[in-house]
């Protein structure tokens, strides 16, 4: 059986997965440097390069260990190539094509979103056409996908992720990066107190820069009146108004795309425990598939579960490709 060694590292995790072909998780290690960019209330891309160079021989003998394998019994070498940032990519993307060189396997270049999306086919093989709703740090895509090799984005973020959003608010109100899993705790204490604009966008696009910032012009106006933000509000009152948006553009689209059959959210956001209550409880009809928590935040499994499609329409790379910070899911 076909067998792949995965490596991610395009932002603050450096990781390596080996997986086989019918999706088994032979290792699966992951190495965040959360703590040391939390300090700075986000990741700073100089830092996170240097803790990649200093991590990834580490993570990929340790995958290898877990798995009890050598890199002769892999079959390929994947790595995300993008987007992400560019320091950080370079640095999976030259240990992937030094183990492809040495050890002369087949080099895959993942498109880490796509990553996000396959990691689905744990739960379940995606059917086709699917329906993607990418939400992570630095992504907020609605993503039509015909098959497992076709992928048109019918709307994207006019401004901010909405990951980035739910770090920027989290920051004002004190919690540390990433604030994402802590608006999503604390908004379960919080009640209707706030009223925030519900942005407008037309079409399937999103846009949370105004929502954001209406969230930190109240706080400011209440800090200046000596007043206290009840914290667990101001999070029920972002997050509410966050996630009925994108699941509203995600019914919206549903309406148009009627042959759609499944519907898969993808990206660190996919952890939220209320998005992933409203996609089940509001999207009638096509299938809802929600990843596994413990790989909805980067990991290297995805990137290997993504190879095997990679695999599938035989879609390699050579030892001169470059990292793409900026790649879209369409290219
Ligand atoms: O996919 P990911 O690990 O990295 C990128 O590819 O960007 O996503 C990280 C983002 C962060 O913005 C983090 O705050 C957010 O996912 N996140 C969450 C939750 N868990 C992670 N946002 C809301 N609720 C969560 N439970
Ligand atoms: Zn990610």
């Amino acid at each position: 059986m076909k067998k792949v060694l995965a490596i991610e590292s395009s932002c603050d995790e450096t990781a390596c997965a080996i997986i086989d072909e019918e999706l088994n998780i032979l290792s699966s290690v992951v190495t965040s440097q959360i703590d040391v960019h939390a300090r700075f209330g986000g990741v700073i891309p100089e830092i996170a390069s240097r803790m990649h160079v200093e991590q990834i021989s580490i993570i990929v003998e340790e995958a290898l260990k877990q798995a009890n394998l050598t890199v002769d019994d892999v079959d390929a070498i994947a790595y995300t190539i993008g987007p992400g940032l560019i320091g950080s990519l370079h640095i999976g993307g030259i240990a992937a094509k030094t183990l492809s060189f040495f050890y002369d396997k087949p080099l895959i270049g993942v498109h880490h979103l796509k990553g996000h999306i396959f990691i689905n086919d744990l739960i379940k093989p995606l059917e086709y056409p699917a329906m993607a709703l990418v939400v992570s740090g630095g992504h907020s895509e609605l993503v039509y996908m015909e098959n497992d090799d076709s992928f048109k984005i019918i709307g994207t973020t006019l401004d901010d992720a909405v990951g980035e959003s739910y770090d920027k608010v989290a920051r004002v109100i004190g919690l540390e990066y990433p604030g994402g899993p802590k608006i999503d705790k604390l908004s379960k204490e919080g009640k209707k107190n706030y009223e925030l604009p519900t942005p407008r966008v037309d079409g399937y696009n999103f846009s949370f820069s105004g929502l954001k910032n209406a969230a930190l012009q109240l706080v400011n106006k209440m800090n200046m009146k000596n007043e206290e933000v009840n914290k667990a509000d101001l999070s029920y009152a972002f997050q509410e108004t966050a996630l009925n948006l994108l699941v509203n553009k995600t019914l919206k689209a549903l309406e148009e795309y009627k042959d759609v059959k499944t519907v898969v959210v993808a990206g660190g956001v996919a952890a939220n425990s209320r998005l992933r209550e409203l996609m089940q409880e509001k999207i009638k009809g096509p299938d809802v598939i929600l990843p596994p928590l413990k790989y909805c935040t980067d990991n290297a499994t995805m990137i290997g579960v993504a190879a095997m499609h990679y695999l599938k329409h035989n879609k390699f790379v050579t030892l001169d490709a470059e990292s793409k910070p900026n790649m879209s899911i369409e290219d």
